[in-house]
């Protein structure tokens, strides 16, 4: 071929060349320049030229040199600065997969409970997070100098001096038992799940949020083996067949008896592990028989009806079913963590 006409040629494929990714500009600079680029092999064969016509071929070839050069570095700042539409719009190339939440392990703790409670008849109640003190301690039997009632434990939203009740964030789901006890009379059984607040420095076993689950029932003669058959229904149920529970007395303001439940540790079958310190019993639940100051505090007649009443953290069973023992893990949503209960429903 004449150079004139290759000179021609490569002048139409490079004014009319496009690139969408700088692979392929680099490609066609290879093409054109490289050690036996079409651009490179023209300037030997120039060499050669000789006379009359070497000014005018000169003056081309240079020119077809400048304007792929000026095409290249154009083509190569545009793909820079923005990515290849064809990139984005290629469609063979594989889908990104969607991950699929879970859920939290602090709600499938919850909702765990919450079921087993509804096979036994249970209904599930909720109330406000922000109470009045009445709700939260005052129907409850708590004493006025208790100190539950302090700033040091918790949260008030607004405490004005010889104010009576207060308002501030409850420290437990009981306060829910006080509504439902108000606005209805029995047969009442309900549970009741919420997050409660305190004023407790956040560690690894305190934080000032945590979540309980409250129990309820209210009815004609109902007694502490109802409580303690409840129980270890429950029991059974969360952590299996073959575990024991025991009741141990204590002491809360609004029980009487109370009862701290313990179960027999799942995890060692009762023998003692680190888990439950070596004692064999986990303990799981705070119960008792409603006083029957705070059903005559709700109105319902004491002479006629009694109760019984459990608590217990939701935290403190999701740790004792997946054995995740820092507490803040279940607050900072890191995703590494949650990831590990894909599993869980
Ligand atoms: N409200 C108690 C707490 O926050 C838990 C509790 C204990 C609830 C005994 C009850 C009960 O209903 O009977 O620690």
């Amino acid at each position: 071929m004449a150079m004139q006409t290759k000179i021609s040629a490569l002048l139409s494929e490079v004014e009319s060349f496009t690139a969408s990714s700088l692979h392929e500009v680099e490609e066609f600079r290879v093409k054109l320049f490289g050690k036996k680029g079409e651009v490179t092999l023209l300037f030997d064969e120039f060499k050669q030229v000789s006379g009359e016509v070497k000014r005018e071929l000169g003056k081309k070839i240079n020119e077809l040199k400048s304007k792929a050069q000026d095409r290249v570095s154009e083509l190569r700042q545009a793909l820079e600065a923005s990515p290849s539409p064809t990139l984005l719009l290629d469609t063979s190339r594989p889908g990104s997969a969607d991950s699929v939440g879970t859920r939290h392990p602090i709600a499938s703790a919850r909702s765990e409970i919450l079921n087993i409670f509804r096979q036994l008849g249970f209904t599930v109640a909720e109330g406000p997070e922000i109470e009045d003190d009445r709700h939260v301690f005052g129907a409850l039997n708590f004493p006025p100098e208790h100190p539950a009632r302090d700033m040091q434990d918790t949260f008030f939203i607004e405490k004005r001096e010889g104010d009576d009740n207060p308002v501030l964030l409850r420290t437990h789901t009981s306060s829910i038992q006080v509504r439902a006890m108000e606005s209805q009379q029995p047969p009442i059984r309900i549970v009741c799940p919420g997050r409660v607040f305190r004023n407790e420095a956040i560690s690894a076993r305190a934080h000032c949020m945590f979540h309980q689950v409250e129990g309820l029932y209210v009815d004609h003669s109902v007694s502490f083996a109802d409580l303690k058959q409840t129980l270890l229904y429950f029991a059974k149920e969360l952590f299996g067949a073959n575990v024991e529970i025991r009741l141990r007395p204590s002491f809360f303001p609004f029980t009487e008896p109370s009862a701290e439940m313990d179960v027999s540790c799942s995890i060692c079958g009762g023998k003692g592990c680190n888990i439950c310190k070596g004692t064999g019993w986990l303990e799981v639940s705070g119960c008792g028989m409603v006083d029957p100051s705070v059903l005559d505090a709700c109105k319902i007649d004491s002479q006629k009806y009694s109760g019984f009443a459990f608590g217990m953290g939701v935290e403190r069973i999701a740790m004792l079913k997946y054995q995740a023992r820092d507490l803040r893990l279940y607050f900072e949503n890191d995703v590494r963590f949650l990831r590990q209960f894909t599993a869980v429903v």
